[in-house]
């Protein structure tokens, strides 16, 4: 892996891990977010060694549900399926909620939750569905 292997990139470099790692089966356009091109919209790439992105993250400008004001929600966190566990999310993780260092909110699939609690993420919901994806709970994140 090169010495930084964590860098921010634009939505195109991105797009082709986080459809294959978080919408198999469904069109690529539907791995899109309507916030990927708003210019304050953030993302980051893990490339191995030969260049290849393997891990990724994106951090856009949206309020926490319910709350006025400016927040940041992160989504689209994903790592190669062949490459997960092995620290590559946390890396992408910790360097996104670095540079952002503000408070940041999620909805964090059931199987991901110890992965951000990890990471010092707390759950501020109850479990809920996101129709086609699956349980959710909602994790913050404040530096
Ligand atoms: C969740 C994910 C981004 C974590 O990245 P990673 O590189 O695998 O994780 P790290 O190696 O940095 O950290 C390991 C922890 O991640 C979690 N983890 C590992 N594999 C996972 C998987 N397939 N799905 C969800 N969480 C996983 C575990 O809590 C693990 O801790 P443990 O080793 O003590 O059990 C990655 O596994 C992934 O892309 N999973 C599928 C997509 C997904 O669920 N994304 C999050 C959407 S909210």
């Amino acid at each position: 892996m090169s010495s930084e292997p964590v860098k921010r990139c634009t939505v195109d470099e991105i797009l082709e891990l986080r459809w294959r790692v978080l919408r198999p089966g469904r069109p690529i356009e539907s791995a899109r977010y309507e916030q990927d091109v708003l210019p304050e919209t953030r993302h980051w790439a893990y490339r191995d060694a030969e260049a290849r992105v393997v891990g990724c993250v994106t951090v856009q400008r949206t309020p926490f549900p319910g709350a006025d004001g400016p927040g940041w929600q992160l989504r689209g966190m994903a790592v190669d399926e062949d490459l997960q566990g092995m620290g590559i999310g946390g890396d992408v993780l910790v360097s996104a909620v670095r540079e952002v260092a503000e408070p940041i909110w999620c909805n964090a699939r059931e199987r991901a939750i110890p992965f951000y609690a990890s990471h010092g993420w707390t759950i501020v919901s109850e479990m809920f569905d996101i129709p086609d994806v699956g349980p959710h709970k909602r994790m913050v994140w404040s530096p």
